[in-house]
Order: C-alpha cells, then sequence, then structure tokens
C-alpha cells in the first residue's frame, strides 16, 4: 500500500489548515495510507522517509519558506540526503496577502525537495474558472474559499494517484484514467 505524507510548519494554524484539506483530497484515492504530520513532532522526519509521497507545506515568510521548515531540512532530513530519491513530492503554502510570495514560497519548498531528489509535480487542473495550483496550492491566511479549499484537496489527490500510478504500479490510479475527459471549466 502506498504512503502519502502531509508534512507541514505552521505558526497561526492557517497552512496546518491546509495541510488537512491535502490530506483529505488525498484520502479520496483508494488504497493509499494518509497520514499529517507536523515538523515539531519528534517522529516528523521519520514519518517523512517512510512515505513514498510527501505535500510539503509551510507558510509564506518573507518571500521564502519558514526557517524552521528550512532548519528541519538542514537537520533532521540532512542525514537522509541521497536515500530518498525518486520519491514523489508537491508544496503549498499560505501566505499574508495574494502577491505575497506564495508562489515562490512553493517554488523554493520544490527546490529544496529537488535537491533531496523528489519528483515535484504541479496540476494543470483548474478547480474553478479562475483557480488552480500550477506550482502548489496557495491561501490568503486560512483556505475559506471553496475554489482554494478545493485547490488543497486537488493537490493531495494527484499526489496521491501518482503514488498509486508510480509506487504501487495500479495503472488504474493514473489521473488520465481516473479521471478521462479532464478539461479546463469555460
Ligand atoms: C516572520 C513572518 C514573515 C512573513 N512574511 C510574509 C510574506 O513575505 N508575505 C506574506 O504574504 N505574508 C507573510 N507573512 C504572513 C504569513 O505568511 C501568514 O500569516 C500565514 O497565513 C501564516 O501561516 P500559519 O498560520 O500557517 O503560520 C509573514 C509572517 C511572519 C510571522
Amino acid at each position: 500500500m502506498g504512503r502519502v505524507a502531509v508534512v507541514y510548519d505552521s505558526l497561526s494554524g492557517n497552512t496546518q489548515k491546509m495541510a488537512e484539506l491535502v490530506a483529505e483530497g488525498a484520502r479520496r484515492v483508494e488504497g493509499i495510507e494518509v497520514r499529517v504530520v507536523n515538523i515539531a513532532e519528534p517522529d516528523a522526519a521519520e514519518v517523512a522517509c517512510r512515505a513514498d509521497g510527501i505535500a510539503l507545506g509551510s507558510p509564506t515568510n518573507l518571500g521564502v519558506m519558514s526557517w524552521r521548515m528550512k532548519q528541519f531540512w538542514d537537520e533532521k532530513m540532512g542525514p537522509y540526503w541521497m536515500q530518498l530519491d525518486g520519491k514523489i513530492a508537491c508544496a503549498f503554502s499560505s501566505a499574508g496577502a495574494w502577491g505575497g510570495g506564495s508562489e515562490i514560497t512553493c517554488q523554493a519548498l520544490n527546490t529544496v525537495l529537488m535537491n533531496f531528489g523528489f519528483l515535484t509535480f504541479g496540476l494543470t487542473d483548474y478547480v474553478s474558472k479562475t483557480a488552480s495550483a500550477h506550482y502548489g496550492a496557495i491561501a490568503v491566511r486560512e483556505p475559506r474559499e471553496e475554489e482554494v479549499k478545493e485547490a488543497c484537496r486537488k493537490l493531495g489527490e494527484r499526489l496521491a494517484e501518482w503514488v498509486g500510478a508510480y509506487i504501487d504500479r495500479n495503472p488504474d490510479l493514473h489521473p488520465l484514467v481516473r479521471e478521462p475527459g479532464r478539461k479546463r471549466p469555460s
């Protein structure tokens, strides 16, 4: 059974709410184990290493990930460098404002994941006429709008689909098979 871990940092709870939605989306895919872990928990690195795919979330701080998230990868995950290659990953971030740097933060998270050899991805899907998660899911403060919530869920769902298709080698879980005829809403 493929394993997904939603690994997050959150100072005031907004990224945590996104993490719960990402996990909710991952649970839409049958046969995938889903865990949610805050990087402050003692076994966070172990949960991240055990997973076949991770969704990594951080608040946007000065346009990049929080220092706590950077420290987690430097110190807790550093020893596992060169042991995680080929796992699948994606990013999400909560910021204080649209235009406040949430997508750049997703890119920063993706950069760290790539450095560790993760296969990172974004969504092509539109969850509404004006919302997607091409570089990861983003929110302003807590995810309130339905399209923002659905972008978080869709990101988790896609992560679980990739884990199912590529790690569990179940071709029925490939998104183009699960959702034939996907298209951008008009
Ligand atoms: C040190 C610090 C730096 C921040 N930098 C930014 C920023 O660059 N852009 C932005 O839009 N919001 C910024 N914020 C606001 C947070 O990203 C925002 O409140 C977010 O929702 C917090 O997520 P959390 O509740 O998961 O901690 C900053 C907050 C702090 C504490």
